[in-house]
């Protein structure tokens, strides 16, 4: 059942170009326009919306930041992320005009599924993101849109963070197409991005070899950080909540630019920081910038564990390990540079003994508040 794998998360793992190509299956038409007709909130409801709030918990969660970022700029709609366990508890306002997405791949979170109650109550409507069929939240919700990873078994969370990320663009789009903003009409454009994201993702899982060779050599560190910017923060983020739960190493995620308000006082000699480089195409200043935390943190001792593009030669000489990710738009960088850390996360769970598919004092769904 584990396919010949040691583990479902390496199954998984190994699974995410197909769970991606599958998740983008059957909605995209001839003319290249998105046909979300599952999503049964009409066109015209979805042009009244003035707000988006994502709720998820966890890696769904990490999905819906990184979406913020693709709502915002392809619909021109504010977009709020929230962690489902703290939304309801503080009031947060909502009305008919704001549409509320809640992510989640058992779809029977009950963080999630509580904050979405409440979302209905105060009368917004809600779109489930979800990976099971029939489940509680998509039950409860307006509208779903399915992410079609298959079962995931592993507790860790890998392809369905893939798919939730493709999802939300997808949704991001679909409303942009629906409002007629700018990048409505450059749907087809991004979609045809999106197609080549499954071969990406391809690609960099064949390149792993000496990742699962640094993080053996990792095995016996205490603490790992994570450093990014724009979409790469959340995906720092998300490189941290993976080595926790499957290491059980302290592992921090934190933006660059934050870097100096705090954290860089942590780097000493040796600390392994990973860091997720923005394509030096693109926002340009964002990379240099973080081409200079790289040279900070490794004038400081830090061993630097450097993701990024292929041909960005200016973080070279700054990295002690190079972990090179294919070319993408920005926005869609986090498909590729998420799966490195994955396959870290994993072979440092392993190095250091511990059981990947069921880590100690988690569950696969967490059914209580
Ligand atoms: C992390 C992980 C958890 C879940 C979170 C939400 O690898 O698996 O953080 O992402 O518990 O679960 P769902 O998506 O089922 O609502």
């Amino acid at each position: 059942e584990k396919g010949g794998y040691d583990y479902f998360m390496l199954k998984e793992i190994a699974e995410q170009p197909k769970a991606v190509a599958d998740t983008l299956l059957g909605r995209i038409d001839e003319a290249g326009n998105l046909t979300l007709d599952e999503v049964r909130i009409s066109a015209a409801e979805l042009r009244e919306m003035d707000k988006i709030v994502i709720v998820a918990c966890g890696t769904a969660f990490h999905a819906g930041l990184i979406a913020k970022y693709a709502i915002e700029h392809w619909t021109r709609i504010p977009c709020e992320v929230e962690l489902a366990s703290e939304f309801r508890y503080r009031d947060p306002i909502l009305d008919a005009q704001t549409l509320v997405i809640a992510i989640s791949q058992s779809g029977e979170t009950m963080d999630t599924l509580m904050a979405l109650r409440h979302a209905r109550e105060q009368g917004s409507r809600v779109l489930a993101i979800c990976n099971t069929n029939g489940s509680t939240i998509p039950r409860e919700s307006d509208a779903v849109l399915y992410t079609h990873a298959g079962p995931e078994i592993a507790v860790a969370s890998t392809k369905a963070f893939l798919t939730q990320l493709v999802a939300c663009y997808l949704v991001a789009l679909y409303l942009g197409q629906v409002r007629g903003t700018k990048w409505g009409d450059e749907v087809q454009a991004v979609i045809r991005d999106l197609s080549r994201i499954s071969g990406a993702v391809e690609r960099v899982l064949e390149t792993m070899e000496p990742v699962r060779k640094l993080a053996r050599s990792l095995a016996d560190k205490n603490t790992v950080l994570f450093l990014g910017r724009h979409v790469g923060y959340p995906v720092a983020l998300e490189g941290a909540l993976k080595l926790k739960e499957l290491a059980y190493m302290h592992a921090e995620g934190f933006a660059a630019g934050e870097l100096k308000h705090g954290p860089i006082a942590l780097i000493e000699e040796d600390l392994p920081v990973v860091v997720v480089v923005p394509s030096p195409r693109g926002r340009s200043v964002l990379h240099d910038k973080i081409v200079s935390n790289i040279q900070e943190i490794r004038a400081r001792g830090a061993r630097t564990i450097v993701i990024a593009e292929e041909g960005d030669e200016a973080v070279v000489p700054y990295a002690d390990h190079l972990i090179r990710i294919p070319a993408t738009p920005t926005l869609l960088q986090p498909l590729v540079a998420t799966v490195p850390l994955q396959v870290f996360a994993c072979e440092l769970a392993t190095a250091r003994g511990n059981e990947v598919d069921q880590p100690r004092n988690l569950a696969k769904s967490v059914t209580v508040e």
